[in-house]
């Protein structure tokens, strides 16, 4: 991966979440389009891992082991990635926590804000200490993770709908302050990735919830979810890391402040 005619040769890429199943895709892709990786996560062994098959494939990568909740360990952390690497272009703002699927009702209140302490204030603090960086050197392309849960509410999941939509106004109010630094600032909203992954976890805690949406046998949860999907089929992670790629590229230099579905379908 020394080939300096890649499209991302020379660039740095912040991938958080990098460890899990869509942050370490989307870094694969990254590396093999040129970019180093900083790889964070909370999971010492997902990060160790995540960097062997991303280096065995000739690319470059190191590991930042971080709470993004932590704000302070977040600025440092990201003051070292630039130490390490001599700057910062992309940032994938991926890291994510689904919560709980349970009715507002009884929604665990402990359960609600540590969605929102990880997926938006994690997020918030990541993207600050970033944008910081590259308003210093005015170039920067952002991409932060929301979801189709945050295009449209899905039942069970007050926190993650919440929080992701957040994300989503998050990106276009970042998206209008960081443009007079030529900083684009999307996010992409996954909707059925599968099968496996999140998804696994989601068929089954919506078939328990209990609720008038859903069936309680998983399998069939899976069919009518999919059916709710317009081409029929799962999305895959490939497929988000190509969006990803898109949105950190210069293809897409005129986009700003988008939000970008990926597999339709409502969760
Ligand atoms: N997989 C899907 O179907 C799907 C759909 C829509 C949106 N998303 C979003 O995509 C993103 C990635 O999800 P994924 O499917 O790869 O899940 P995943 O669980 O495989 O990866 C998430 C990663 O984030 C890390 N993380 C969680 N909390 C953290 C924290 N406080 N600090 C640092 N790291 C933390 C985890 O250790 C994990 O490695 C999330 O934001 C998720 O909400 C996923």
């Amino acid at each position: 991966m020394t080939d300096k005619t890649a499209p991302f040769s020379g660039r740095v890429a912040i991938v958080t979440g990098g460890g899990g199943n869509i942050g370490l895709a989307t870094a694969l892709r990254l590396a093999a389009d040129g970019a180093a990786i900083a790889l964070v996560d909370m999971d010492a062994d997902k990060l160790a891992s995540a960097r062997k098959e991303i280096t065995d494939k000739g690319g470059r990568a190191g590991t930042y082991c971080l709470d993004i909740t932590d704000a302070d360990d977040v600025g440092k952390t990201v003051d070292q990635i630039v130490s390490d690497f001599g700057g910062v272009d992309f940032l994938f703002n991926n890291a994510g926590y689904q919560g709980a699927f349970t009715p507002v009702p009884n929604y665990p209140e402990d359960d609600f804000q540590k969605v929102m302490m990880i997926n938006v204030c994690g997020a918030f603090s990541v993207l600050q200490a970033v944008a910081r960086h590259m308003v210093k050197r005015g170039f920067g392309r952002i991409v932060n993770t929301a979801s189709m849960a945050g295009v449209e509410g899905p039942p069970n999941m007050a926190a993650y709908g919440t929080s992701k939509f957040a994300v989503v106004g998050m990106t276009q109010v970042a998206a209008k302050d960081l443009a007079p630094h030529n900083i684009r600032v999307n996010a992409i909203s996954p909707g059925l990735i599968g099968p496996g992954y999140m998804w696994d976890r989601q068929v089954e805690l919506q078939a328990k919830a209990g609720s008038q949406y859903f069936s309680d046998d998983p399998e069939k949860v899976a069919k009518e979810m999919i059916a709710g999907v317009p081409m029929r089929r799962y999305g895959s992670l490939e497929e988000i890391a190509g969006v990803v790629a898109f949105l950190l590229g210069e293809d897409s230099n005129y986009m700003t402040g988008v939000n970008l579905p990926i597999s339709g379908g409502i969760i």
